[in-house]
């Protein structure tokens, strides 16, 4: 069977886990084919709550095969104590499979990470801190150290020794920093993750590719976003991977034509975590209205989230940059108590009226919203489970996305829990 991508149409934290856990009831893997613990897929499955980092959404589908792709890179000790944690709470890790080409996460990384931003000051990114940047810039420059490097001591310690030469000097001469002790590093890597770690480490490409002839369904699980995306997104305010339906045949092995299928899955409105230009980001009280019913935290780094309107210059884009098939809404039920919703039909870019994206950074930043109103439903949404059930401004909302991105709206969520949604199909 043709493989599914669920993706992010906006800037991340756009309900993918919700949709991705609901999705995996039905397929065989589930794939995350880039990024690292920067993401936070939050699944809410009656009293339990679950916030997944690197471990595919999958892993609480007891008959799915999770796999980490080669597109990912790993901390090892984040992913072996998400793990554990998903063991102690009755969750079955023992099929959980991990790329040997994916890259390690290293502890330079995550210190470079943290330096380089201070280093820029009031023009910081706002990464997560994770080492998500230098561990990608590593892989790039090919110095980086691959998790099948873990099974292999000799191999392993004469690429650190090499790398760690050149992230010392810098630590120090460039950020008068201590160095790191490659003893303490080759220790913690060989005498405690490797272990754990070898029985999960597999060709996850081949595994995949005759999953594929046999029929088997896999479901491709993107962290982060379009416009975090480092080809598409809004550079430099973007993250080092490519979280876009091309990064999803990079980053598992599978080939276009092997996917026919790309969710986009949109926030009712948006949201933003760390810096970049937002044209319709709000401020006052409808902002905190959406923060607060929305919940509008970091998964992970607990950061207030930046809000705003929906925006469908930013939505045209994303679903012609992925070939999104179909368009999942979450968070409808967050616009319950607002009387007006606006949406953003256009901008304006020095007195000119676009459709389409600025290609151009500084036309980006200068651009303004053309809003179109809304009125609000003004009722609760979280008990509804049918189309028909949905107030008639809600249905009018939702309609005019549909109709301007020209592309079905399948899947609309009413609310955290995995039941609270509504089919569209
Ligand atoms: P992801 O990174 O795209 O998986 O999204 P996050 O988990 O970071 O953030 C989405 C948040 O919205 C989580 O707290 C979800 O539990 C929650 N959520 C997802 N879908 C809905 C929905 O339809 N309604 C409400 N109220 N919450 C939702
Ligand atoms: P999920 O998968 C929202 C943002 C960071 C920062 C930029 C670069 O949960 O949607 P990085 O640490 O990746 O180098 O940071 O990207 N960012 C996210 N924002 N959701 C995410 O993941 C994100 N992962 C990274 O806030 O602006
Ligand atoms: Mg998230």
């Amino acid at each position: 069977m043709p493989a599914t991508v669920v993706l992010g149409t906006q800037w991340g934290d756009e309900g993918k886990g919700k949709f991705t856990d609901l999705l995996a009831s039905d397929v065989d893997f589930v794939v995350r084919y880039q990024g690292g613990h920067n993401a936070g897929h939050t699944i809410v499955i009656g009293e339990d709550r679950f916030a997944l980092q690197l471990v595919p959404t999958g892993i609480l589908n007891s008959h799915v095969i999770p796999v980490i792709g080669n597109g990912v890179v790993i901390d090892p000790k984040v992913l072996l104590d998400e793990v554990e944690v998903l063991s102690s709470r009755g969750v079955d890790t023992s099929r959980l499979i991990i790329s040997g080409a994916a890259h390690l996460i290293m502890p330079y990384h995550q210190e470079l990470d943290r330096l380089t931003e201070r280093y820029l000051g009031k023009n910081k990114l706002g990464t997560t801190k994770r080492g998500i940047g230098p561990a990608y810039a590593d892989k790039a420059s090919r110095i980086g150290i691959r998790v099948q490097d873990l099974l292999d001591e000799k191999i392993f310690s004469q690429k650190l020794e090499v790398v760690l030469k050149e992230k010392n000097q810098i630590l120090a001469k460039v950020y008068n920093r201590l160095p790191l002790d490659e003893s303490k590093i080759l220790s913690d890597y060989f005498d405690v993750y490797a272990p754990k770690l070898a029985p999960m480490i597999s060709d996850t490409v081949g595994i995949l590719h005759r999953a594929y002839k046999k029929g088997q369904e896999i479901l491709l699980e993107g962290a982060q976003a379009t416009f975090l995306d480092l080809d598409h997104g809004t550079y430099p305010f973007v993250t080092s991977s490519n979280p876009t339906a091309g990064g999803a045949c990079t980053g598992s092995g599978l080939g276009p034509r092997q996917i026919d299928r790309v969710i986009g899955v949109a926030k009712a409105y948006l949201t933003r975590v760390g810096a970049g230009p937002f044209p319709t980001e709000l401020e006052g009280d409808v902002a905190d209205l959406l923060v607060e019913r929305g919940f509008e935290f970091g998964t992970n780094t607990g950061r207030k989230r930046r809000t705003g309107w929906f925006d469908l210059v930013l939505l045209r884009q994303a679903v012609a940059l992925n070939s999104v098939s179909e368009i999942a809404i979450t968070k409808l039920d967050i616009l319950d108590v607002f009387p007006e919703i606006l949406v953003a039909t256009q901008y304006e870019v020095d007195g000119e009226r676009t459709s389409d994206l600025p290609y151009h950074q500084s036309d980006f930043h200068k651009a303004r919203p053309v809003y179109k109103s809304f009125e609000g439903w003004m009722e609760d949404l979280t008990k509804v489970t049918t189309k028909e059930e949905l107030p008639y401004n809600a249905r009018t909302y939702l309609s005019f996305l549909e109709e301007q991105l020209e592309v079905p709206i399948t899947l609309v969520g009413t609310g955290p829990e995995r039941d609270q949604f509504v089919s569209f199909r």
